[in-house]
């Protein structure tokens, strides 16, 4: 696994010498922008770090095509900041995607889904040619799993998908009040066991009244970026 450092950006840091999570995002945010295919159409994942890469995207927002979003919020912030957002029907090719997470092994299989865009996330990241994966250092983990898994599933099938879900060891939480823009529920797995990312990605997919789960194995990121307190770091 290759680790380097990309770029130091000393002047984030606090007194300390410590950045916080805030700043790391948006220090991993700006660099991101070194992966943008001028001229084309670049998929925007949703969350506060994606959030940070919209607003640094808007400074070099004549050079590309137009955007794909994987969520109302991001479309919205998005249009604030006048750059195009395409409806991905009308559109065949995105040459990168970028995305953050809730968790990623080094392997770069990741736990998405957090802000409950992951199905479309999951849409847009298998359409891009490329998946850059955005995130704080602290997102790093050596298993995946300490993170509850976001299971999107269809509102009448709620009950039974969790009875399902507890026979493969996890405890579901329905999060409430929340609907995603799908008009679907969000059900957060905790304590699976997830030595077989692909498989259980597969296996929870199966469920009946499943619409998707926040395992992103199958197509994980090609490439990770992490913001540090000594710069951001590559893995790929
Ligand atoms: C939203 C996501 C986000 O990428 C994930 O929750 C990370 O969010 P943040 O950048 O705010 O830490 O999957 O569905």
């Amino acid at each position: 696994m290759l680790i380097v450092d990309l770029i130091s950006l000393a002047w984030f840091k606090t007194e300390n010498n410590t950045l916080t999570p805030d700043e790391k995002k948006r220090q991993v945010a700006k660099a991101a922008l070194e992966y943008v295919v001028e001229n084309t159409i670049i998929g925007i994942g949703t969350g506060s770090t994606a959030n940070y890469f919209v607003d640094a995207l808007a400074t070099i927002k004549h050079k590309i095509e137009g955007t794909v979003a994987s969520s109302d919020a991001t479309a919205t912030r998005l249009k604030s900041h006048g750059i195009p957002v395409l409806d991905l029907n009308g559109v065949d090719e995105i040459s990168v995607y970028i995305d953050g997470a809730d968790e990623s092994n080094r392997h770069l299989h990741l736990i998405k889904g957090g802000g409950g865009a992951l199905t479309r996330e999951k849409i847009v990241a298998a359409v891009s040619k490329r998946f850059v994966c955005i995130a704080d250092d602290s997102k790093l983990v050596d298993m995946l799993g300490t993170f509850p898994l976001p299971v999107e599933v269809i509102p009448m099938a709620c009950s039974y998908v969790a009875r399902e879900l507890v026979k493969l060891g996890g405890q579901p939480v329905w999060r409430k009040d929340f609907v995603t823009d799908n008009g679907n529920l969000i059900l957060d797995v905790h304590n699976l066991q997830i030595n077989e990312p692909v498989a259980l990605e597969t296996k929870i997919n199966q469920i009946i009244g499943v619409v998707t789960n926040g395992l992103f194995a199958s197509r994980g990121a090609d490439v990770l970026l992490l913001g540090s307190d000594d710069g951001v770091k590559m893995i790929k």
